[in-house]
């Protein structure tokens, strides 16, 4: 209890309280009893201003426990007397709000007053009522007027209960916040902060009836996904004046939040504006023309005094750099602190190497992971975009699950996903299904199998195959029921193609087979695993029909693989062909060894490079690995020419941007209608690094079979070689597993492996002819299964092995 008093009043000084509760559900003999309640403020203006909302109450008995339980159609934080009592953000995210809206759990326990209370919440109108992409689709997508609910569960020292309930006697009233809006910022008037919540005098006065009901009727869920949170502050690096009175602040990297203001001796009504932007033009000013319609600035009224600090609550933006003006002096880099914000998915990832651009890239693919996960996977945090794009997230979560544990994240988009599926089974571009509302087509629609089967993989939690199991069901049921005769494709459907692809437009109709053999393949895995013994059989057959069909339509005699493009013509041949059919396991005999020599072929073509779209890109290291080709792989991992993983990299990139060419020495920018510095789709590379460079990889779902079993670069032993060295940690779900390897001179390599107490795991490593390995600290104990394979089983703890080439 004392230690609750400390940190209450530590949270009082701040203005704010942590008070998320672990129990996130409403007690079983409860039932929801919160109304929809709000205010219906001015609104036809674009941008109306969040509304406070509250109730007035007295507290006589001693209570043991206080949880309030909330929710919104809109986003909210939670508020007991004037103070913020969680760090969350957007509670309760973004759902299909006609369909589900989920609760939080605040614990208020020993946070009420004897006496007087106000409990209440600030409401927005976030996703709900506000702006939101592609392309400012403008507001009121699932209604016009935001609503809060909640239910304040007091539980009393003498064994009772009480509980306050939003409904007609709550209040309303506008206050400080003029607006806030995900795409155009937040603008806050303190001079209106003054005595906002107060019980008596006149601003109390300024509290009216608030309005019930809502034109949605969604069911109140408890919230399945962890919450957003501040994940980092972040110091501004440097600030530049640009021209008088307008500073420009780096931060050192992109990354999606906002930043807290510290004002020092402001004048009252002194106004603050606030920029954001990804990157820098050639003469110093922010690159903003990339955000589209998005105008990310927020502007910040001062109450004037000594000092102040203020920070947005309902809006964030996707920057690196900060353009601030309004000041009335120039300020040094302590006037900012950037506050990244993700859903809190534990870190279950690090990474190391001698290899100074690699580890930047991998660092590069974590900070767009975070960016990103913002209550749902988003392809950008920054234009007037920030979309569920399905591709994106089937072509990312293979690597997103070795970074972080997003299983509770993924599930909850996996309802998402579902509650977006089409009565015909197709499943949409995005989730939840909102402006970009069409079909996903090949390659983005196959969310609806990939992620699933990928979940399952890696957390071994059948449940996550139990739950989506109808509905990827019929999405491969109506990708067959269109698809007669043959197999083939519809004449006529929606594709995004192998987007962004290097000038290699690989055909749609190709795509469109590779995906539906693929995602017939997972479903039958995924009847397998469930035991459903019948549909395993149907769709296996199917898979395998599909597999003929596309041999027979899409692979000539010498092993090449056509289609057809929109206007009719014959085309493919490209890397993407390759790569799909390979990593797919579409081919077999004949056709797949002329397929590896074609892919090979066209990689040398390219003069060693790459031409991948989003599709082809996630798979084509591991389709080289494949077909015997680590070489290759890590020729295009370590390569920096343009296009590669590099490239940008070499140009000071913090992030993954969406295409090759984001920037480019030659070009400058891409066009500016599509051009995010933080896109996550290339950063997929990230699962074949850690796959064969760490090698640590599942063999049953859940890690409960897995190998550690790296691959090294060819030419590791060769006294330029770019990479030497490299130690990698993973928390798998059966416990941590460590994977390092380095040469220690010029004739040996030493292995480290740490290996937790559950989970069979086995070390693996090539033996090449002529040499042998040794385990430290004990003779050779483990066995060549057969020539030039070292295999050894995983014992709990940590064990080292030196290969040596004499
Ligand atoms: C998004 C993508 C998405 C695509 C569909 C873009 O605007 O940013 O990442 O997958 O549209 O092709």
């Amino acid at each position: 209890m004392i230690f609750r008093i400390l940190i209450l009043s530590l949270c009082l000084a701040l203005n704010t309280l942590s008070a998320e509760s672990v129990e996130n559900t409403l007690p079983e003999s409860l039932e929801w009893s919160g109304q929809w309640v709000g205010l219906d403020v001015e609104r036809d203006t674009n941008y109306p201003p969040p509304v406070y909302l509250s109730k007035r109450f007295d507290l006589a008995d001693t209570v043991e426990k206080a949880t309030f339980y909330a929710t919104a159609l809109g986003i909210f934080d939670p508020y007991l007397n004037g103070v913020r009592v969680t760090d969350s953000w957007f509670s309760p995210g973004w759902t299909d709000y006609t369909k589900r809206v989920y609760y939080r759990a605040f614990d208020l326990t020993g946070l009420l007053k004897n006496g007087e209370n106000r409990i209440g919440a600030i409401l927005a109108d976030g996703w709900y009522s506000g702006h939101i992409g592609w392309k400012d689709s403008g507001r009121n997508h699932y209604g016009s007027q935001p609503r809060f609910s909640g239910v304040l569960v007091l539980d009393l020292a003498d064994g009772g209960r009480r509980i306050i309930s939003t409904d007609a006697s709550w209040q309303g009233r506008t206050g400080p916040l003029e607006y806030a809006s995900f795409l155009r910022g937040e603008k806050y008037d303190a001079r209106n902060a003054v005595d906002l919540w107060a019980m008596k005098g006149e601003s109390a006065s300024a509290w009216q009836p608030v309005v019930v009901g809502s034109e949605v009727s969604p069911v109140i869920q408890p919230h399945p996904s962890p919450r957003i949170i501040t994940f980092t502050e972040l110091p501004a690096l440097s600030v530049d004046e640009q021209e008088a009175g307008r500073y420009v602040f780096d931060f050192g990297r992109n990354f999606a939040g906002v930043v807290r203001l510290n004002l020092r001796n402001t004048q009252p009504g002194q106004i603050i504006q606030i920029k954001h932007g990804e990157r820098l033009q050639a003469d110093g000013e922010l690159y903003t023309a990339n955000l589209r319609s998005a105008d990310a600035t927020n502007y910040y009224i001062c109450k004037g005094g000594e000092s102040e600090s203020w920070s947005p609550r309902f809006t964030f933006h996707g920057f690196q750099y900060v353009e601030v003006s309004g000041l009335e002096s120039t300020p040094d880099t302590s006037l900012l602190t950037g506050l990244a914000i993700s859903n809190d998915t534990p870190v279950v990832y690090d990474f190391e190497s001698d290899h100074p651009l690699l580890n930047q890239l991998v660092s590069n693919v974590y900070w767009t992971q975070r960016a990103n996960f913002i209550s749902i996977p988003t392809d950008c945090p920054q234009r007037d975009e920030r979309l569920g794009w399905t591709g994106d997230a089937q072509v990312f979560v293979g690597t997103a699950a070795y970074i972080c544990d997003v299983r509770q994240f993924f599930n909850k988009w996996l309802t998402d996903l579902r509650d977006s599926q089409f009565d015909s089974g197709q499943i949409p571009m995005v989730a939840p299904r909102k402006v970009a509302d069409g079909a996903g087509g090949p390659g983005w629609s196959d969310a609806m199998t990939i992620v699933p089967w990928v979940l399952y993989q890696r957390y071994g939690d059948l449940s996550i195959l139990a739950d989506n199991y109808e509905s990827m069901k019929r999405y491969v049921d109506y990708l067959e029921s269109r698809s007669r005769p043959g197999f083939l494709p519809p004449v006529k459907f929606h594709a995004f193609g192998d987007w962004l692809n290097h000038n290699a437009d690989t055909p749609i109709d190709v795509i469109y087979q590779s995906y539906f053999a693929y995602s017939a393949q997972l479903l039958a895995q995924s009847a397998a695993a469930l035991g459903r013994t019948a549909d395993a059989e149907t769709y296996e057959a199917l898979a395998e029909a599909v597999r003929v069909s596309f041999n027979k339509a899409h692979v000539d005699e010498d092993g090449k693989i056509y289609g057809t493009n929109k206007k009719g013509e014959r085309v493919g041949d490209t890397q993407t062909c390759y790569v799909m059919a390979i990593a797919f396991d579409l081919l077999r005999g004949e056709s797949l060894e002329k397929a590896k020599g074609h892919l090979v072929r066209r990689l040398g073509e390219r003069d060693g490079l790459l031409s991948t779209g989003f599709l082809g890109t996630r798979d084509l290291l591991h389709a080289l690995s494949q077909i015997g080709r680590d070489d290759l792989a890590y020729a295009l991992l370590l390569e920096e020419r343009y296009p590669s993983w590099l490239f940008p990299v070499t140009h000071g990139a913090t992030s993954i941007w969406e295409r090759w060419d984001g920037w480019t020495p030659d070009k400058g920018f891409q066009d500016v209608g599509m051009n995010s510095f933080s896109h996550y789709a290339y950063g997929a590379v990230y699962e074949w690094i850690v796959q064969r460079v760490g090698g640590i990889r599942p063999t049953a779902p859940g890690f409960t079979h897995y190998e550690i079993a790296p691959v090294l670069p060819p030419d590791i032993l060769q006294e330029d070689a770019a990479l030497t060295r490299v130690s990698f940690g993973f928390d798998s779900p059966v416990g941590r597993i460590r994977s390092a390897w380095q040469r220690v001179d010029k004739n040996s390599v030493k292995f480290s492996v740490e290996a937790p107490a559950e989970g069979k795991g086995v070390f693996r490593i090539t033996v090449p002819e002529g040499a042998s390995v040794r385990q430290e600290g004990n003779d050779v104990d483990g066995v060549l299964i057969r020539a030039g394979v070292f295999e050894t089983p995983l014992v709990a703890g940590s064990q080292s092995f030196v290969l040596s080439y004499k």
